[in-house]
């Protein structure tokens, strides 16, 4: 048995060469003599053509009535067709039928919406465009894994179930195994968390920064690859309860290190992608993207801006539009103000770097105006905002200032100053959101098209 994804690589040269290949049917054209059946094996996006004779197949004519998507084996030639699209073809001497597809099967033909497939997560990847999409999304986990593996990073795997809050933002799912319609209630009629699996309340993971940064000082670099949630009720394209995140943590390495650290890996995911990925890069800038290939190219040659956020503000402020949020020194960047900074004013990747305390997690370091943290957004067009990072509080008494500041309780937070206690030193690190990423790369509009299975608000099908 052959696999498409040999034979493209391969690119065959001789003729003759008798082959066996399995997969689903994607179009039958269908003649009194000769039919073109288009077959998708799954290890390539490119589909086959396997050319089927009456004079050669006894099932002739079952086969060519088959409905799309049923699944054969066929064997057969490989002919060279040096004149067509693809350089070559199987003449096929069997095919047997191995699994009938039903004629409801609701991927025909006509292109469907964004919106429609949306409705069929569990059969869209049989579509070229989120075949695409999804083929990139693995070589993309697997170039950041390269990325760091090749330069000494250890992957850490963080905990999903936490008793901590590491953004301090409060959007968590809570986890529980009590019994919902028997709670064990305390004398003042509040939920008895001794009751609780853990003897506590507890949430899903919001990030996995904070343990991480165990990690990263004891290995110096580290970096996370999982999970993370929240029960933030945004209707938007850009937020999901349910992503993955990659969170790199270095030790001894400041704000300007760690930006340079994240421009690399951008470009190398980038770079990756244009060797590995070439088919799917073609197609999403057929069917999705005019501009995808030249987008992506200009953005591993050009340097990404650093503008603070004090210049933001006044680069909004003098804007000749306006925006729906009001813009004034201490505001939360927008998604309006984060595009039109990368979309309109650089027309490429936006680095915005310490923003206001205020607006801003707790762990990250107070920069000497005794105003503003030593954070980092990075900006992208299309998407607004991509990466959050910053370099982290490492001064106990400090730290200890910013929990209380935030409302956290201390008693939950000591072991993280405890980093502090033990050999303190200037660290940094940031949290790429994945699908947000995919996006960028694929230039789909919407998140629920770059994730397999999208958790929203009112929304968790399949
Ligand atoms: O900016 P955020 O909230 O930062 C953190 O969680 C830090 N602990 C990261 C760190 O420094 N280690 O989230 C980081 C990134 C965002 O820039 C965004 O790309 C993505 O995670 N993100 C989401 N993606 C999809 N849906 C959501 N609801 C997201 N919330 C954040
Ligand atoms: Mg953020």
């Amino acid at each position: 048995e052959v696999f498409a994804r040999d034979l493209f690589q391969a690119k065959p040269t001789t003729i003759d060469q008798l082959v066996t290949m399995t997969g689903w049917v994607k179009t039958i054209r269908s003649g009194a003599h000769v039919s073109f059946l288009e077959l998708n094996d799954g290890t390539d996006l490119r589909n086959i053509q396997v050319v089927l004779s009456a004079a050669e197949l006894e099932n002739y004519q079952a086969v060519i009535k088959l409905n799309l998507s049923a699944t054969v084996k066929v064997v057969g030639q490989i002919a060279l067709t040096p004149k067509a699209a693809q350089p070559f073809e199987i003449q096929a001497t069997a095919v047997e039928v191995l699994g009938q597809a039903a004629a409801d099967y609701p991927l025909q033909k006509k292109q469907h919406s964004f919106e429609f497939l949306r409705t069929q997560a569990h059969l869209r990847p049989r579509t070229a465009t989120f075949y695409a999409v999804f083929k990139i999304r693995s070589l993309a986990a697997f170039a950041i894994h390269q990325f760091f593996q090749e330069r000494g990073y250890v992957y850490v795997n963080t905990p999903i179930i936490t008793s901590s809050d590491s953004e301090g933002a409060g959007e968590m799912f809570k986890v529980s195994a009590l019994d919902f319609d028997h709670l064990p209630l305390t004398s003042t009629g509040t939920v008895d968390f001794s009751k609780e699996f853990f003897k506590k309340a507890t949430n899903l993971t919001v990030s996995g920064q904070l343990p991480d940064e165990g990690f990263a000082l004891a290995f110096r670099n580290t970096y996370t690859f999982g999970p993370a949630f929240r029960a933030e009720d945004s209707h938007t394209t850009r937020h999901t309860a349910e992503f993955w995140m990659i969170e790199p943590e270095m030790a001894f390495c400041d704000l300007a290190e760690m930006l340079q650290i994240e421009e690399q890996l951008i470009k190398y995911v980038i770079n990756y992608l244009m060797t590995k990925a070439q088919p799917e890069l073609m197609l999403l800038t057929e069917k999705v993207d005019a501009d995808l290939i030249k987008k992506l190219k200009a953005t591993t040659t050009s340097d990404f801006e650093v503008i603070s956020y004090d210049h933001a503000i006044e680069l909004l402020q003098q804007a000749p539009q306006t925006f729906t949020y009001p813009v004034k020194w201490g505001v939360a960047l927008q998604s309006e103000h984060e595009r039109y900074l990368c979309e309109e004013v650089y027309q490429r990747p936006v680095f915005v770097i310490n923003y206001p305390e205020a607006i801003k997690a707790f762990y990250m370091r107070r920069n000497d105006d005794g105003k503003t943290v030593a954070a980092a957004d990075l900006l992208v067009p299309g998407i607004g905002e991509l990466v959050g990072g910053s370099q982290r509080e490492e001064r106990p008494q400090i730290l200890s200032e910013k929990i209380a500041t935030a409302g956290l309780n201390p008693a939950e937070y000591q072991w993280y100053l405890d980093l502090r206690r033990y050999g303190e030193t200037s660290h940094s690190g940031f949290g790429l959101g994945f699908e947000r990423l995919i996006m960028f790369l694929t230039g789909m509009t919407n998140i629920r098209d770059v994730i397999p299975y999208p958790r929203t608000p009112g929304e968790a099908e399949f």
